[in-house]
């Protein structure tokens, strides 16, 4: 099978949610020959670099954090949202870093996070019958059919909004922004108030000191540039593989194939089909990649799905994330992780508790309540502590704006806000502050498995 495997040969296979009602197919075909030609977004070294962190990971020396909207969006897109996604994931590392006392790998859902499967192709509003909204790289959000209809052209603008994005994420990451000695900066206006506003000063107090004693000793950036710097990755899903066939290149270094989109991509809930075009496309990529599991996934299933992305068990090359619901997962994942740790597979376990959490309010709005979202983070570790497998990360839906999407958290935001700042395109993200707190609690949890049970030199 993978002999015959070519960045075009998932095309012969059943695919799932990939649009083909374009008015013009002609004018797709012309798009992927541009995109074709653009330069890839990242590169091989570095996509193998995340793999080497990730391994880590599986080895239970480091931990996953993911995170970014659920749907990026062209109307939402200035610096200043990239900045603010950016900033909550270093104050979120920070957090995580100090309390698991190990590297905390970091990985946006971002410059490149568009499409979106949908459960209904279509939509009806007052008797009138359009397309759903796919994503921002397929059509429009208003209702009305000339938005709605698939449109090539959004194809390019997502990946030229993919590069200004990925370059300022590298300019914040390399040039000065993520400066440990900048902690106090990072703090988002609107979090800066509150309860975690002032925890989080707390803990930045603390690792200023340290750097002031460490600068004193010789410990300075000129001696070790990792303390002004982090490396940053970028992450998304796999969903249309037109678009992640175009951008997908051999690595003159190796002579592998690898999607140069982004450096890591997943593999959805609604697209795993072992014998579909996504499962397929994706064997052939060297990128890290990523596999959504939700609870109707057997033991078995898994397994077969691991070998066939995973034929050599690469730690670093597949990363679960459990996607269960906080009402379901004790249920379903022991036994996953049992047939896992059994198997002897190297993989990365992460949660991704938003996915399996999204309700209705009475008042119309999809939201999530944020205790559930706590609660499937807590049975996730716990769950994989008493499995004896290593709880590697966690993959959110977030923001660093202050939205009103999901109900609950330090300041207990209730159904009836949810319309003050209902922004998202897609699903309920979590904003700065609940973003935060959720990374204190999986910082206790972990700080509390590091002491039961020591993984690195003891404190
Ligand atoms: N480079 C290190 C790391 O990424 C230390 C570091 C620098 C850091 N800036 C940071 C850690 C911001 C967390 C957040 O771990
Ligand atoms: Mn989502």
């Amino acid at each position: 099978m993978t002999q015959r495997w070519s960045p075009a040969s998932w095309r012969e296979r059943p695919a799932k949610h990939i649009p083909a009602d374009y008015p013009n197919p002609a004018e797709v075909t012309r798009v992927e020959a541009e995109l074709r030609r653009m330069p890839p977004l990242v590169f091989a070294g570095e996509a193998r670099r995340l793999k080497t962190l990730l391994g880590d990971v599986a080895a239970g020396k480091a931990f996953l954090l993911q995170g970014g909207d659920c749907a990026e969006s062209f109307k939402e897109f200035t610096a200043d949202n990239i900045r603010d996604t950016f900033r909550l994931i270093l104050q979120m590392a920070v957090v995580l870093t100090f309390a698991g006392g190990r590297p905390v790998v970091k990985v946006g859902r971002i410059a490149g996070q568009f499409a979106k499967p949908r459960s209904e192709p279509i939509e009806t509003v007052d008797g009138v019958t359009l397309p759903s909204y796919r994503g921002d790289n397929i059509n429009g959000m208003e209702f009305d059919a000339a938005t709605r209809a698939p449109d090539p052209e959004r194809l390019l603008k997502a990946y030229s909004q993919s590069a200004s994005t990925l370059n300022l994420l590298r300019a914040f990451a390399g040039g000065g922004y993520a400066d440990l000695h900048n902690i106090h900066r990072w703090t988002l206006g609107f979090v800066d108030g509150s309860p975690l506003g002032a925890r989080y000063r707390e803990l930045s107090d603390k690792i200023s000191e340290s750097l002031t004693f460490m600068n004193a000793i010789g410990v300075t950036p000129e001696s070790h540039p990792g303390l002004a710097r982090v490396e940053f990755f970028t992450s998304h899903e796999a969903l249309l593989l037109g678009f992640e066939e175009a951008m997908t290149r051999v690595d003159s270094t190796s002579g592998d194939w690898y999607d140069t989109s982004a450096h890591l991509l997943w593999i959805g809930e609604r697209t795993r089909q072992l014998d579909g075009a996504h499962v397929h496309f994706m064997k052939g990529v060297k990128n890290p990649i990523g596999l959504k599991v939700g609870p109707t996934v057997e033991p078995d299933d898994l397994l077969a799905l691991i070998d066939a992305l995973n034929p050599e068990d690469e730690a670093g090359r597949l990363t679960l994330y459990g996607r269960f619901g906080s009402d379901k997962i004790a249920a379903r994942l022991p036994r996953l992780m049992e047939a896992t740790r059994r198997g002897g597979r190297q993989v990365v376990w992460a949660t991704d508790p938003m996915h399996g959490n999204t309700l209705k309010a009475a008042n119309g709005y999809k939201t999530r309540p944020f205790d559930r979202i706590l609660s499937e983070v807590r049975s996730f570790i716990e769950i994989a502590e008493s499995e004896g497998v290593h709880p590697g990360g966690v993959h959110l839906e977030m923001t660093g704006q202050n939205v009103t999407e999901c109900i609950g958290g330090a300041r207990a935001l209730r159904e009836g806000e949810l319309s003050e700042r209902y922004d998202t395109h897609c699903d309920p993200r979590l904003n700065g502050e609940q973003a935060l707190e959720l990374a204190f609690l999986v910082a206790e949890k972990l700080k509390a498995e590091r002491q039961a049970a020591p993984r690195v030199a003891a404190e």
